[in-house]
């Protein structure tokens, strides 16, 4: 396909302080859309971002009808170019999502290709610096101007990129969490497994809670019960007691299944640990603390990688985590898969998607 975009004009280049990234606050220049209309998604093509025309009456203002992902692209500092970290994974887990939101699944092959696509036409976005990256945002939602409720016989598929920042800007550093027995953001049989919309708004209002009391994260429990550990904000958790890493099985439909959490389970099994998918209970969480069993909790996602936890606050009582201290499986883990996204450690699993752009 022919890419009818000229970066050096379009570029809003100048503008980004890469010294100064954060998160979602720049955009590049391009955007990547296709749609869905009588039956089939168009070729797709790349243009530039701006903002898009919408009905008051579109389906997915009033209804929800809306999925994304979240991935990224590093700088190889070994070969060149870039690389795409485990993209295959998003584009089915983007179906699972699509499936559960009577959403249209979007082809495979193509999901890769677009990506390829939009970065390739903004790699002058790419930040330089180990540990930032250019975060891809694929996004699906229903476009149709008919209220009712009903599932939009079209939808509209975008990709855009962002430069962002390490997340940690200032080195690895423990995050405090406040484990929520008041919210729920799913239950059995909701829309947990999904990556979509609404979990994200069930969820702000507690984050605003724990933010208000010094905070950085909700960890959520299952929402009927509120006694088994589901998953973090935007994180999945992981719990090292005695010699085992333990987290939570996704049987229960109410977790998202993590592509950085599947990563943490392989990388750990073939370095020979002890991994247990199993349904923790908050209550053995502070018993194992109590124990002294306890050794590290972290939080796993795209956005941070792993994510230290130093303190856990439940019920009004808080326990601290290997003294606030990064854990020795959380820092191997950081520097391992960073590593590996940097082209810096062989990548032995063929997780990276590389581009020599
Ligand atoms: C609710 C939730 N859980 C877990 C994760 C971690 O998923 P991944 O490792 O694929 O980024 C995310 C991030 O996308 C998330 O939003």
């Amino acid at each position: 396909m022919d890419l009818v975009v000229d970066n050096e004009k379009d570029a809003r280049l100048e503008r980004i302080d890469f010294n100064n990234l954060g998160f979602g606050r720049y955009f590049s220049d391009h955007v990547y859309v296709s749609d869905f209309n009588n039956g089939k998604w168009s070729n797709g093509e790349v243009v530039p971002y701006a903002n898009m025309p919408f009905a008051p009456g579109m389906s997915t203002l009033h209804y929800g009808q809306s999925i994304f992902e979240g991935l990224k692209a590093y700088k190889d500092f070994k070969k060149g170019g870039l690389n795409i970290f485990r993209p295959n994974m998003n584009a089915k887990r983007l179906n699972n999502s699509a499936r559960r939101m009577c959403i249209e699944e979007f082809p495979e092959e193509q999901f890769i290709d677009a990506l390829c696509q939009v970065v390739q036409t903004d790699k002058i976005f790419l930040p330089q610096e180990k540990g930032q990256s250019l975060y891809i945002r694929p996004l699906v939602f229903g476009d149709s101007n008919f209220l009712g409720v009903h599932s939009s016989p079209t939808f509209k598929f975008l990709i855009m990129t962002c430069p962002v920042a390490s997340y940690y800007e200032s080195g690895l550093a423990p995050v405090k969490i406040l484990v929520t027995h008041e919210y729920a953001r799913t239950v059995e049989g909701g829309l947990g497994m999904a990556k979509t919309a609404a979990n994200y708004a069930a969820s702000l209002y507690a984050g605003r809670m724990a933010k208000e009391q010094g905070f950085q994260q909700v960890l959520w429990l299952d929402g009927s019960q509120k006694k088994y550990i589901d998953e973090v904000g935007a994180m999945n958790i992981f719990f090292v007691i005695g010699d085992e890493v333990i987290t939570p099985p996704l049987d229960s439909g109410t977790i998202l299944p993590g592509i950085t959490r599947d990563t943490v389970i392989q990388l750990t099994k073939q370095w020979g640990l002890k991994v247990n998918e199993y349904r923790i209970s908050i209550d053995e969480v502070w018993e194992a603390h109590k124990n002294g069993n306890l050794k590290e909790v972290f939080g796993t996602g795209t956005a941070a990688t792993i994510s230290p936890v130093g303190l856990l606050s439940y019920k009004g009582e808080s326990i601290t985590i290997n003294n606030n201290e990064i854990g020795k499986i959380s820092a191997k883990l950081y520097d391992h898969i960073t590593g590996i996204q940097h082209g810096l450690i062989e990548d032995t699993n063929n997780w990276n998607l590389h581009l020599d752009i």
